[in-house]
Formats: structure tokens, C-alpha cells, sequence
């Protein structure tokens, strides 16, 4: 009952002490991996650069907001974009429509349930890899957006009415931003400008993933996202404004991403690591829980097209560092089968 004589403090007293800890979760969500012990530690929080895309392309500015760029992926293996030119009215309404599909009663959701009989794609709730493995703490929509004739419209929604035409209009801009990137990472290099562009090559994969974690009564127990590095070229990530969640491994240790709204969490994917010799780190990522707050993002994976050889670029390979990495052919399905077994599907690709 609320008393408006009493003040917040008196208030608090006479609520019973919080009883987090007794809380219980199904066994299946019990997390067991080797960094289950840090799930909800106190972690700092990382400094990961801001690289701004509008002095990526100023002739004043660009050649040292390109030595940032190599820097930072070469340690961290990811930063947050600012001035990457997509209004934030239009990414707020990208993020609106996946919250209002989240929203929409199991029965809707399932229409677009996945069937994983045949791959991916479509709607399903706690995602789990390999038998052996506890559940995520997560919901999932995966849709691929690229190219055209792999679309498979059955898995998107069509309530929100909008949904499709956003997340198309969404799809084009980030291919656009894909390239901008790698070209950048061309330069950044010193290398010809194209010469990620091209092993990266056409028709490439584009695939959409609104991830939605729930409250979670037991943040210490069970996971969001078992640690894992991305199989993509790059992905592009919108956090949820509020509610931080995304860590970063390096020199093993855990660290928290801040949010920064409006900005894109920008991560290498296994392939641009191999692409650029092992320069360039495809980074250890995992996402943890909130007791209070659900927590949505956004994913974009950008990948080479399946039929597409992706190895070293020229000039990534030389006396001084010789070549780590085999040429691999349709790397995500290598990547699933290893993530499944819980070993880093990179290791399959090194010489
Ligand atoms: C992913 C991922 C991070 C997040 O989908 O591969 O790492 O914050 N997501 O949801
Ligand atoms: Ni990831």
C-alpha cells in the first residue's frame, strides 16, 4: 500500500529484505562454463575508443582517425561508431518495432517460430548449443536480410504492421555502412583500399538479430550469451539505451561495454581476423543478465557470400609475419558445427 506520509527511506525499512539469492531457476538455465564464477562480479568498465565515421572522411582528420581505427582493432578488436550518418529517430524506430514484436502474446511470435530442422531463421526463446550445454537466458528473432532471393519472408513479422519495410530500409543502410568500414580498414592498413571489399566479395550474407533478455531473478546462475567470438566479417550492434549487459574479454578479463546511445558497438568477426592475417582480433564477447530490467539488441552480421574463398589480403602476409591462416569457403557453417562442440571454430581455419 502506498502511505504518502511516510518518506522513501521509511518506506524501504519496512519492506522485507530483498531475497534474491533464494530465488530459483530451472536446472536447464544453470550455467556451467568456465567463467560461470564472473557472471555477476563487479567488472570495470572498458574505455573501447569511439572512432567517428565524419573524421574517418575529412582530409584534415582522416589519417590519424585511421590510425585509431587500426589501433583499436588490433587491440580490442572492436569500438563504438559515432557520426555514422543513420538518424537516431530512424535506428529508435528499427529498435521500436523489435520491442513491439517481443511484446506481442507467444501465440503471435510462434507463427515465426524457428524450425531448426531447417536452420536459424525465425522466432525462438533460450537458445541452446549442443546437448550438453545450459540454455541462454535470451529471445531471439533471426532474419536473414541479404542478399534478395535468400530472404525467407515466413519468418518476418508482419505485426508490427511496419516491420518489414523497416528492418529492409535498415538492411540497405548497414550494407552501406559495411562498406564505408571496409574500405576503411583497407586504408587503415596502408593497403589498397579495395582489397578487403573485394575478398569480402558480393552477394554477401546480411542477417538480423533482435536478441531480448529477459529479467532474470538469478544474474549469478544463468547467462545471457555464453562466451563466444562472432563468425561474421563484422557485426553491428545497437545496444539497449538503458540497460548495459554486453562484456568484452581481453588479457582474460571481463569487461563491461558502456552504452552509448545512438552509437554502434562494432565488433571483427572471425572472417576479418582471418582476412587481415590475425592483425585484426575477432574478440571474446558475452552477454549477461539483469534482475530488474529486460534488456533488447539489435545485431547485424555481415558475412561473405557461402560460395566466397576468404583468406589473407595482399599485403598482410610477409617475411616478418607469416601466413596464419588457411583460405576458407562457407566459414559459418565450420563456425556452427564448432560452436556446438564449445571450441573456437577459428582454430579450424589456422594453419
Ligand atoms: C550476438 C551478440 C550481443 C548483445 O548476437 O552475437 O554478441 O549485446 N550480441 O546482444
Ligand atoms: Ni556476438
Amino acid at each position: 500500500m502506498a502511505k504518502s506520509s511516510t518518506s522513501p527511506s521509511q518506506e524501504v525499512e519496512t519492506l522485507p529484505p530483498k531475497k534474491v539469492q533464494e530465488k530459483e531457476i530451472p536446472q536447464k538455465m544453470i550455467y556451467k562454463g568456465s567463467d560461470a564464477g564472473s557472471l555477476d562480479t563487479c567488472l570495470p568498465l572498458i574505455d573501447i575508443p569511439t572512432i567517428d565515421f565524419v573524421l574517418l572522411t575529412s582530409p584534415e582528420s582522416s589519417a590519424q582517425e585511421l590510425e585509431k581505427l587500426r589501433s583499436v582493432l588490433s587491440s580490442w578488436g572492436c569500438f563504438q561508431a559515432i557520426n555514422h550518418g543513420i538518424e537516431p529517430a530512424f535506428l529508435d524506430k528499427v529498435k521500436a518495432v523489435g520491442r513491439q514484436f517481443f511484446a506481442l502474446p507467444a501465440e503471435e511470435k510462434n507463427k515465426y517460430a524457428r524450425d531448426i530442422a531447417i536452420g536459424f531463421e525465425g522466432y525462438a526463446n533460450h537458445i541452446i548449443n549442443g546437448e550438453e550445454q545450459a540454455f541462454d537466458w535470451i529471445d531471439r528473432l533471426y532474419l536473414i536480410t541479404g542478399p534478395e532471393d535468400r530472404k525467407q519472408l515466413k519468418f518476418w513479422p508482419e505485426n508490427p504492421e511496419s516491420f518489414r519495410k523497416i528492418l529492409e530500409e535498415y538492411n540497405a543502410k548497414m550494407v552501406k555502412l559495411n562498406e564505408f568500414l571496409l574500405k576503411a580498414i583497407g586504408l587503415a592498413l596502408n593497403l589498397e583500399e579495395n582489397c578487403f571489399l573485394d575478398m569480402y566479395g558480393e552477394e554477401a550474407t546480411m542477417i538480423a538479430v533482435y536478441n531480448l533478455y529477459p529479467p532474470c531473478p538469478r544474474p549469478d546462475l544463468a547467462i545471457g550469451l555464453k562466451p563466444h567470438a562472432d563468425g561474421t566479417a563484422f557485426t553491428y550492434l545497437l545496444q539497449d539505451k538503458e540497460v548495459e549487459g554486453l562484456q568484452v574479454l581481453k588479457d582474460n578479463q571481463w569487461y563491461r561495454v558502456p552504452v552509448i546511445p545512438e552509437a554502434f558497438v562494432i565488433n571483427v568477426g572471425d572472417q576479418i581476423e582471418i582476412m587481415s592475417n590475425g592483425i585484426f582480433k575477432s574478440p571474446i564477447h558475452r552477454v549477461v543478465t539483469d534482475s530488474e530490467r529486460g534488456r533488447m539488441s539489435l545485431a547485424v552480421f555481415c558475412l561473405p557470400n557461402p560460395n566466397q574463398e576468404v583468406g589473407p589480403v595482399n599485403g598482410v602476409v610477409n617475411e616478418a609475419r607469416p601466413r596464419l591462416y588457411k583460405t576458407v569457403k562457407d566459414y559459418t557453417s565450420i563456425f556452427y558445427s564448432y560452436f556446438e562442440k564449445g571450441t573456437r571454430p577459428i582454430e579450424s581455419a589456422k594453419i
